[in-house]
């Protein structure tokens, strides 16, 4: 039988999990440290003696500490692989006061940090990180003395940020501009002031309304706060994907400690036990969303604990992968790093490895032939079935950019060096992949109509056996004369003509489309303003499925009916990213325009989730109101347009290294003229012999 000693058992699911409360000390007056990291004194302490523990207790799980500084290893027993489940708590009484009256860590193995996470090479997996003694929880510790130092100089050098930060209370909002660190990093520093419109004043209360407390420390946003909604389903819940534009709300605010937080917290969530019907999902995986929930102290009257509580998908309507979180996290902990000027996050041991369990997660081996990632229906903002499986181009442009971002956030060294080249490897097939055959323009239409089938060889024109029958008659008028975009889904026989928003915008955003393609986007856009813009920006794709197609693709969905929620509602969360895809290409005029009539309903519908109909002109039907995600897309807008500066740290241009990997001559129309692969890889990532899984393959 299974024992478990430690701070108690939650009930909760069939499987057993564990609470394990979180530290929740203040030290040096800088609330965001408390959670994740020690200071060296507490080091010492840190390391208790294994021999006290007793015989039943084969697995070192964690160590609790109590009011005094004395830590004590609570374990497990048993053959239990992959049953356990960590909640990460920490107590609070039953008043508002969330004051901590016992202080815990989630901590493990803190004696072999640095030791404990391993890589390998082996056939199959260029790299897989395994944690010693099959322990699943990672710790959040600092690694060494050394370390420990670092964490006080940049405790310091955060106080001189935060000093530096003009919040002004009754605004709500700061008015800042770039000033230059002496290592050239910028940092924000709040100057002027400018008076903030109604609209932002209300929208910055509503946001502040919206954040969510773990141990006393803001920890997220919740997706929705309509204090009239009496079933909120998971709308009370912290989304990964919606904390985003929240996050770069109070970034831009010069508000870093809700979004340190944030990321911290769901690196420990990170590395939880994960189970759907007796089957886990693979290590790295990040939640869809989380909850703090107020869970009763075993023995302790009246005492409750704040306990985090992931869903994986699990408990999601429709059991959907959130594959997308983990793309999310880390391009949110680059956004993080560029805005504050704190690198140092990005650099601890324990995000690296966050990073790679991400990234060792996407780039596995599997039965794929295409360097786009596969994925279950839903896994992304539309997060229902809208025969968006296979390889949608909303993960791709996420996963273009993350791969992006976990190059300049790596820490190149032995261990990583492979990962390092697979990235390279995978962004430049991924790239190329993309530009050639998800690009659709007029030229590309007509080529396609003219195509021939069935046609066997590597030099096949038609690759995916495309029938032109396949071109549904809405695009034929549709297809402008200028400019193009990328479709929506590429499968065998099969093209996914719709355009999905949110791709699109990444894919410019992130460089994943040419220069050319990406300009073509954005006249294609301006073009379809109508359809795609119009009465709230802006559609989250076009067009809806309808009648026989609605019935089969989304299973008569009734919250999925024609032009409403993900089958082609308008989605006002979706103005940043057309903001920062607008301003990359040069053109803010665009995103002011569709923020103006955006701005003109906002307020007076309570900020909705979505919009139905094809103008967008109705509330939608099933829309939350006061979704954060809408208010906070809203304040990152604006603020985007503000601070160009800023902007441009968020957004990519074209890397001539990545296309050096694969150079696939696009003429100025974008079309292939010639390949010349892997002859002209650059030395540097050429530095090692590839992942077995990137294959050099000739195009
Ligand atoms: C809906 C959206 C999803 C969002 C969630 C919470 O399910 O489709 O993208 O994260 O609501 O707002």
């Amino acid at each position: 039988m299974n024992t478990s000693s430690g701070i108690g058992l939650s009930t909760m699911k069939p499987c057993r999990r564990i609470l394990v409360s979180c530290k929740n000390s203040s030290l040096f007056g800088f609330p965001f440290l408390n959670s994740n990291y020690l200071i060296p004194d507490n080091l010492s302490k840190l390391q208790p003696n294994l021999n006290d523990l007793p015989d039943s207790c084969n697995r070192v799980v964690g160590f609790t500490r109590t009011n005094t500084p004395n830590w004590r290893a609570f374990c497990l027993s048993g053959s239990d692989s992959g049953q356990s489940r960590f909640f990460s708590g920490c107590p609070v009484n039953t008043s508002n006061d969330r004051r901590v009256s016992n202080i815990a860590n989630v901590a493990s193995d803190v004696r072999n940090h640095s030791t404990s996470i391993e890589s390998r090479v082996n056939q199959n997996s260029f790299e897989k990180i395994y944690v010693r003694g099959d322990l699943h929880v990672k710790p959040l510790l600092i690694e060494t003395i050394e370390e420990a130092h670092k964490v006080l100089e940049n405790v310091e050098k955060d106080k001189d940020y935060e000093a530096r930060v003009e919040v002004n209370d009754s605004l709500g909002v700061n008015r800042d501009n770039l000033n230059q660190r002496s290592d050239g990093s910028m940092v924000f520093r709040s100057t002027l002031k400018r008076e903030v419109s109604e609209v932002e004043k209300e929208a910055w209360k509503l946001l502040r309304g919206a954040v969510v407390n773990y141990c006393g420390l803001p920890v997220g946003t919740v997706a929705a706060a309509d204090p009239a909604d009496k079933l909120p389903l998971n709308y009370d819940q912290v989304f990964i994907r919606d904390f985003v534009p929240s996050a770069l709300a109070f970034l831009l605010n010069g508000e870093g400690e809700i979004v340190k937080n944030f990321l911290l917290h769901t690196l420990q969530l990170q590395s939880w036990e994960k189970t759907v019907d007796c089957h886990s999902p693979g290590q790295g995986l990040m939640p869809a969303s989380f909850k703090v929930k107020a869970v009763p102290l075993e023995g302790r009257n009246g005492e409750f604990e704040d306990v985090l509580d992931p869903d994986f998908g699990e408990s999601a309507i429709g059991r959907v992968a959130p594959v997308d979180s983990g793309l999310w996290w880390i391009i949110l902990l680059r956004a993080y790093g560029k805005i504050t000027g704190d690198y140092s996050l990005q650099e601890r041991v324990d995000v690296q490895t966050g990073i790679r369990w991400i990234l060792n997660l996407c780039l596995t081996d599997g039965f794929d032939m295409f360097p786009t990632l596969l994925v279950t229906d839903g896994s992304c903002m539309i997060d229902r079935r809208m025969g968006i499986h296979g390889h949608p181009l909303e993960i791709q442009s996420l996963f273009y950019s993350a791969l992006r971002c976990s190059r300049e956030m790596l820490t190149v060294n032995d261990s990583t060096k492979k990962l390092v080249a697979a990235i390279n490897n995978r962004l430049s097939a991924l790239s190329f992949h993309i530009r050639e055959h998800y690009w659709v323009d007029m030229k590309k239409i007509n080529e396609i109509y003219r195509y021939k089938t069935e046609e066997y060889s590597t030099e096949a024109i038609n690759k995916f056996n495309i029938y032109p029958e396949q071109i549904p008659s809405w695009l034929v008028d549709w297809i402008p004369e200028n400019g193009g975009y990328f479709i929506g889904n590429l499968q065998p026989a099969h093209m996914d003509f719709r355009f999905f928003t949110l791709g699109n915008l990444w894919a410019i955003i992130s460089s994943l489309g040419t220069p050319t393609q990406n300009e073509g986007v954005v006249s294609l856009i301006e073009d379809k303003w109508d359809d795609l813009v119009s009465g709230m920006p802006l559609k989250i794709c076009y067009p809806a499925l309808e009648y026989e197609e609605w019935r089969v693709i989304t299973g008569s969905d009734p919250k999925n009916t024609p032009w409403s929620y993900h089958n082609a509602g308008s989605w006002p969360t979706l103005l940043w990213q057309f903001t920062l895809a607008c301003m990359k290409m040069g053109k803010p005029e665009l995103a002011s325009r569709a923020l103006a009539s955006a701005e003109k309903r906002l307020l007076v519908d309570q900020w909705p989730e979505y919009y139905d109909t094809r103008r967008g002109r109705f509330i939608g039907k099933q829309s939350r109101l006061y979704q954060t995600w809408t208010i906070a897309g809203y304040l990152t807008s604006k603020m985007l347009l503000e601070n160009p500066e800023m902007a441009s740290m968020l957004f990519w241009n074209e890397d001539y290294e990545i296309l050096e990997n694969c150079v696939c001559g696009l003429n100025k129309n974008g079309r292939r003229t010639k390949c010349a692969r892997v002859a002209s890889r650059s030395p540097s990532s050429m530095s090692e012999p590839l992942p077995p899984q990137i294959k050099e393959t000739h195009c």
